[in-house]
């Protein structure tokens, strides 16, 4: 039973103390995000990972690459658990190494390796957060670096000053709206197609390119359409439609902001009492909102309920039973059930990506 769970989270976690901390993304559950120590956006998080280093345990209620980025950022004998291993995230599934490997040696191919007379090299990999280690680790190894949905722009100016274009994967949502924003044409924007065979991308359009985009995208941002908001626009005039910059670029032009999920609290937070907002992410994080400001009118753009089915996937009892788990555990949790860890030929270049987004930041 839910108070039941509740309580057996609440007595680990005191039995604990100081042994664990528990960080928790703001697509969780409440029933999960109750019992978090930090609660914040994917980049918050990654900062959160170092907030305790004396604690033995991170346990992560979140999705695997924000388990890995904690388990690179974290001290060597800290043990990051991910209370359920099949939380994964189908958008970072779309990129493997393997394909991004391909490609990278087919615009080294292309725009070789010769810097230009500024010293900027020809290509600049960028991943987004949500993305396995060993693409974080092709990334370091290559130059490149890491971004968030807070910080995308700032991570593209850094590359624009190394490089003289960006591949960018695997979010093309993100990579193409913060491009926009910074001024960058369409047309300067390809999509690379991983099925054409090898040299079929060599089309005109990479000749131009600054930023090659990668095809990936988030089932739960791509839902979101103009027309949801121009029916808010139509029902609560006056609204203030924020959206994540996961959305299509037409959905991101229509709204009257973007931002990281953080952004959208603090938005909501900032704003006059009886605002009306129309959000445009995942259900948790809107419904809490509106629970939270009782004083403003909060909906989701999306009238059809659209959670991360992958985040969605910790449960309070999985927390539960990782706790408990700890509770049995006397020793430092090396060998702890639901362990994540970071495979060492990949660990250090990864690890540099992430260092480089934050020393990047202002
Ligand atoms: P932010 O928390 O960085 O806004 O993004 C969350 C996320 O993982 C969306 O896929």
């Amino acid at each position: 039973a839910p108070a039941e769970l509740d309580e057996r989270i609440r007595v680990a976690k005191a039995t604990l103390g100081e042994r664990v901390v528990v960080l928790g993304h703001f697509y969780q559950r409440d029933e999960v995000v109750r019992h978090a120590d930090f609660v914040g956006d994917s980049f918050q998080l990654a900062q959160a990972t170092r907030s305790r280093p004396n604690a033995e345990a991170i346990v992560f209620c979140g999705v695997h690459f924000m388990a890995e980025t904690a388990d690179l950022l974290s001290g060597p004998d800290q043990a990051v658990i991910l209370p359920n291993l099949a939380a994964g995230c189908s958008m970072a599934d779309m990129a493997d190494i393997d394909s991004v490997t391909e490609c990278w040696e087919q615009l080294t191919e292309l725009y070789g390796t010769e810097p230009d007379a500024d010293g900027r090299v020809p290509v600049i990999p960028v991943t987004y957060m949500n993305s396995s280690a060993a693409l974080k680790g092709f990334c370091g190894e290559n130059g490149g670096i890491v971004c968030t949905s807070s910080n995308a722009e700032t991570v593209l100016e850094w590359a624009f000053e190394r490089g003289q274009r960006v591949l960018f994967f695997p979010d093309q949502h993100l990579g193409r709206n913060t491009a926009k924003a910074m001024g960058i044409p369409l047309e300067r924007m390809p999509m690379w197609n991983p099925t054409r065979p090898l040299g079929g991308n060599t089309a005109p359009e990479l000749d131009s390119a600054q930023v090659i985009l990668w095809h990936g995208f988030c089932s739960v941002h791509k839902r979101f359409t103009v027309d949801q908001i121009a029916a808010a626009r139509q029902t609560h005039p006056g609204v203030r439609v924020i959206v994540h910059p996961e959305c299509p670029m037409p959905v991101v032009d229509a709204a009257d902001e973007y931002g990281s999920t953080d952004y959208i609290r603090r938005a909501i937070a900032a704003a006059p009492a009886g605002s009306t907002f129309a959000i445009g992410t995942e259900i948790n994080l809107v419904q809490r909102l509106a629970a939270e400001h009782p004083e403003h009118t909060i909906f989701c753009l999306d009238p059809v309920v659209c959670p991360c089915s992958t985040m969605y996937r910790i449960h309070a009892g999985y927390l539960a039973w990782v706790l408990d788990a700890l509770v049995g555990t006397a020793e430092r949790p090396a060998a702890v059930l639901n362990r994540i860890t970071v495979a060492d030929d990949v660990a250090d270049h990864a690890r540099l990506a992430l260092e480089r987004m934050l020393a990047a930041l202002p």
